[in-house]
């Protein structure tokens, strides 16, 4: 029979139902296909509801969730007792990561010269900056980017910049490159040290200044004799802090099955800086969604719903929740989905990103259906999300997003008015037919799936979402 015409019929009455009332419908009754056969994925067909996915979103974005505080303990009790209203098994699996401790105590001088007094700032340390006590002259390194640093030495030396233009990670890393020995960054138009970002490990001490303070650090430091300035940061510790991956299962209801396995994941810890209302709660709520709609097919395969924790410290939830599978359950693998930022008003169109750039089942999947429902995705290459541990184990995986990124991204201002109730379930709908199509009894081993549709042409991405 010819599956994949059937399919497109399938596809074409759905997207006629596109926007009608709460939900959206991809629903069809199993018909006939045009040589009269009843054929596959119509019993599966989901209908997802917008509302519940944005009320989700916007309960988990009531407050931050960083990786190991109470915070995010109760998104993850929340989680888990949403899977288990769907009928889920649902277990949480803890893992330990380094988190960095706030150092003790931190003083910036500026060392006396000509017989003047020193005189001590005010600064503040950055989340997961070194500890050290270094001393040397302080050098206007603009904002960090290559072109600022461009004949400029730095052996030995404090680098001041400037926020902005490019992530601070890359700043430091670009400095130290080139021999500095600490950082002091700084905002010009902020009364107050920066202090509400939070960034990965960073490879020298660094702390902030206030705008006024920097400023005048600067002047002084444009003067031919730049000043002398001595680090302190004291206390800084790694300490093992306990977060946590939601595992929801659900096992086929069918009497014939077979042993194939898909998942789909997000995780739910944000950064420090905000309530993550796009990264990643939305994400999580369409994770919930999909699960609650999944629940109500036939299914002849295995899925698991996963959120993981710590992401935004290094992908540990992922990495733990990846290296805990066994060989056997790796080679019983569709596919993973990931869903990361995925309502944002302000971000750009869907896009599929794997982390080797190459499509594969989940990508052939998304974009045939999406080609039916809101026209065709494009794939790209991105990793920095919980898909790249499922890519490391050889699993087919990739990330869903929107691109280019909102600016609202990692900052305070990703926000629940930021999200948009219709791209959280227009994705919704993508991936949870897609799910259905591997789970349904009428696709038995996805393994050949190239048996049961022809996927779409679909373009390559050349840009990453950030
Ligand atoms: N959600 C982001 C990754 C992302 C950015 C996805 C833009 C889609 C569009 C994720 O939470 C994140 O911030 N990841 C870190 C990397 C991680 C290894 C700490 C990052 O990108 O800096
Ligand atoms: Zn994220």
């Amino acid at each position: 029979m010819m599956k994949g015409i059937f399919w497109s019929r399938f596809l074409l009455a759905a997207s006629l139902c596109w926007g009608s009332g709460a939900g959206l419908a991809l629903a069809a009754p199993p018909e006939a296909g045009p040589e009269g056969a009843v054929v596959h994925g119509s019993a599966n067909a989901i209908t997802v509801n917008g509302d519940a996915i944005f009320n989700h979103v916007s309960r988990l974005a009531a407050s931050s969730r960083v990786a190991g505080t109470q915070n995010e303990y109760n998104a993850v009790q929340y989680i888990k007792g949403e899977l288990e209203k769907y009928g889920y098994t649902v277990t949480l699996q803890s893992f330990t990561f380094p988190k960095f401790s706030a150092p003790s105590s931190i003083q910036l001088t500026i060392e006396g010269t000509h017989g003047l007094a020193s005189e001590q700032l005010a600064p503040q340390a950055l989340q997961n900056t070194q500890g050290g006590d270094v001393s040397g002259e302080v050098v206007d390194a603009k904002k960090g980017t290559p072109q600022d640093l461009k004949g400029l030495e730095l052996k030995g030396k404090i680098a001041l910049i400037e926020a902005g233009q490019i992530d601070t990670n890359d700043k430091i890393a670009n400095v130290a490159d080139q021999g500095a020995v600490a950082v002091i960054l700084y905002n010009p138009s902020s009364d107050t040290p920066i202090s509400d970002t939070q960034f990965s490990t960073l490879s020298l001490p660094t702390v902030s200044l206030s705008g006024k303070d920097a400023q005048a650090l600067k002047q002084k430091a444009a003067a031919n004799d730049g000043p002398r300035v001595r680090l302190s940061v004291q206390g800084v510790a790694a300490m093992a802090a306990t977060s946590y991956n939601v595992v929801a299962t659900l096992r086929p209801n069918t009497t014939t099955t077979t042993s194939d396995l898909v998942t789909v994941g997000a995780h739910h810890d944000s950064v420090s800086a905000g309530p993550g209302a796009n990264d990643d709660a939305s994400g999580v709520g369409v994770v919930l969604e999909v699960a609650r709609v999944v629940a109500g097919t036939q299914r002849d395969s295995e899925v698991r719903f996963l959120t993981f924790g710590a992401e935004e410290y290094g992908l540990y939830g992922s990495k733990a929740y990846a290296n805990s599978l066994s060989s056997t359950d790796i080679g019983r693998f569709i596919g993973h989905f990931q869903l990361d930022m995925v309502g944002s008003k302000n971000s750009g169109t869907l896009g599929m990103y794997t982390v080797n750039g190459q499509k594969n089942v989940v990508t052939d999947l998304g974009a045939t259906f999406a080609s039916r429902l809101s026209g065709v995705i494009p794939y790209g290459q991105f990793g920095r999300s919980d898909h790249v541990p499922f890519y490391q184990r050889g699993v087919a995986t990739a990330l869903y997003t929107h691109s280019p990124a909102e600016p609202e991204y990692h900052t305070r201002y990703d926000t629940i008015d930021k999200i948009s109730k219709d791209k959280l379930a227009n994705i919704a709908t993508i991936v949870g037919n897609s799910v259905a199509e591997i789970l349904s009894p009428t696709t038995p081993s996805f393994k050949r799936y190239k048996d049961f549709f022809t996927p779409v042409n679909y373009p390559y991405d050349p840009n990453p979402p950030v």
